[in-house]
């Protein structure tokens, strides 16, 4: 998709829909009002006709001077947040897609037009996002691809081309479609040699690409994902991915010690339960278990291309999780990398089973920011419902951040609090720990199972549960995989690789 800020102004712009912004307390004598009084009585009729009044969620479509109008409405202006233009792109983008429109324009008749036109870009080319592969050629030809989205406003700067801006736009677009690629492929497609596959696929990069097969994850004693994969005949993986800034700008200006971030995501490429068998309906979405994975890929093939100041390694411990003759059995003891015992007691809890080795691993290389992502708990979503991740971990400053970065990414983070006195429900009755607790505050207790084998003074932990895949069209995305988890972190690396 090229991105542009037109120069010439509104009349000039040659474009197959025009997007117009209203808020619900427009200024009467404001731009968008006189577009709205020069565009004619008819269109204030319809608008008073049809209630248009500019509240959130409002749209209109409308024909005059020759061009294809939408009216989107944005609420009050008082309540205008990133996330709000954000969504203002991805409904501009709908809309032009509904009426199979290759050229959007989106009219920007504000003062502060300059500081929207990057989340507005960024909502326009989400939503162009599709995954089509498995339609036959009648269906897909339904939606023209958007090629072109030009941006105009009485105010707007002239494009300065040299500053990234864009670039950047689309390289984080494509992380993003990358995990949602990776989750929407069926598991049978996706399996954990699969993965391995893609990530050894981001060596050409600029990464370095490590990959264990079963014999040297039996060498490295990764008992749990050993474990996880036993009742499968699909071979389980460990992925790890190294990014290292360029060696000479790596000394630093101010000699300033590069920051080492590590990143694990959890990588069940299908989940089943195991001899702890989900029913039918819970496993209808479980190709989704890898989303963490498919963050930390996308992040990962990100920094590749962005080259920030920080060294960032990825973790991906993979498998899949069924109940074949070989699975592991409720009862089962697993001893991890750090000596502590664990007792399976349900084979449905299994991402914690793999994080564990990977954390332990992580932890040893002395990271000073330690992130992991899963889909990890049912019981987040019931908390936090389909749109917020909840957030858990060891370093206060570490959470806050991450919160505030993932509300400007428009990814919300909640935080849920890793209450010492709930270990006693992970206690175990003959090893240390067990997998399971009591039940009552699920994600919480898997939380505090994590931090038993984390090493690391600045960790958090993601449960992505409910964000990383959605069952219906949301206005921030459309039905599947959503790649939840890379836009913030990008954000925080970069932010870490200025020094922040
Ligand atoms: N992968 C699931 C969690 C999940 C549920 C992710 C729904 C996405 C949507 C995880 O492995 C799991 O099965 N967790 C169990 C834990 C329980 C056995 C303690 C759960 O949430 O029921
Ligand atoms: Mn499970
Ligand atoms: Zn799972």
């Amino acid at each position: 998709m090229r991105v542009s800020i037109a120069k010439g102004g509104l009349p000039r712009v040659r474009v197959d829909l025009v997007a117009v912004p209203v808020l619900s307390d427009e200024d009467p004598r404001g731009e968008a009002k006189k577009l709205i009084r020069r565009l004619g009585r008819p269109l204030q009729r319809e608008m008073e006709r049809s209630g248009f009044t500019g509240e959130e969620g409002q749209s209109l479509a409308y024909q005059s001077e020759g061009k294809n109008w939408v009216f989107l409405g944005l609420g009050k202006r008082a309540d205008l947040t990133t996330e709000a233009w954000r969504r203002f792109g991805y409904r501009s983008a709908r809309s032009a897609a509904d009426r199979g429109a290759e050229k959007l324009a989106c009219y920007l008749p504000i003062d502060e037009a300059d500081s929207v036109t990057l989340p507005v870009a960024e909502g326009v080319r989400l939503a162009s996002y599709r995954f089509d592969r498995y339609k036959s050629e009648k269906e897909k030809s339904k939606k023209k691809e958007l090629g072109e989205l030009v941006m105009v406003g009485p105010t707007l700067k002239a494009d300065r081309e040299d500053d990234g801006r864009w670039r950047k736009l689309e390289v984080v677009a494509k992380a993003v479609f990358l995990a949602r690629d990776l989750v929407n492929e069926p598991a049978s497609f996706t399996t954990p040699t699969r993965l391995a596959e893609q990530a050894k696929a981001l060596a050409k990069e600029g990464l370095a690409v490590e990959v264990w097969d079963k014999r040297r994850l039996a060498a490295e004693k990764f008992n749990g994902t050993l474990a996880v994969s036993r009742g499968s005949s699909e071979e389980p993986r460990f992925i790890k991915l190294t990014y290292r800034p360029p060696a000479k700008a790596a000394k630093g200006e101010r000699g300033a010690r590069l920051k080492k971030v590590a990143l694990v995501g959890k990588g069940i490429t299908f989940d089943s339960g195991g001899l702890s068998l989900k029913p039918a309906k819970s496993m209808e979405t479980m190709k989704t278990d890898m989303a963490g994975a498919a963050a930390v890929l996308g992040v990962m093939s990100a920094v590749a291309k962005l080259r920030p100041m920080v060294e960032v390694t990825g973790y991906v411990p993979a498998a899949e999780n069924l109940p074949g003759g070989g699975a592991q059995k409720p009862g089962d003891v697993i001893t991890f990398l750090n000596g502590k015992s664990v007792e399976v007691l349900n084979t449905d809890a299994e991402g914690r089973l793999i994080l564990a080795d990977a954390l332990c691993y992580a932890s040893r290389a002395k990271p000073d920011v330690l992130v992991d992502l899963a889909t990890l708990t049912g019981a987040c979503m019931v908390a936090l419902g389909v749109e917020v991740a909840g957030i858990m971990g060891n370093d206060q400053a570490l959470i806050d951040r991450l919160i505030a970065l993932g509300r400007e990414a428009g990814e919300p983070l909640w935080q849920l609090p890793l209450v010492k006195d709930y270990r006693e429900d992970i206690k175990g009755t003959i090893a240390d720990i067990k997998n399971v607790g009591s039940g009552y505050g699920g994600t919480i207790t898997a939380g505090l199972f994590l931090q038993e084998f984390v090493d690391c003074p600045s960790w958090a932990h993601l449960d992505i549960a409910g964000p990383a895949f959605v069952e219906k069209d949301f206005v921030w995305a459309s039905k599947g995989g959503t790649g939840f988890g890379v836009r913030t972190l990008v954000r925080f690396i970069e932010e870490l690789g200025q020094g922040g």
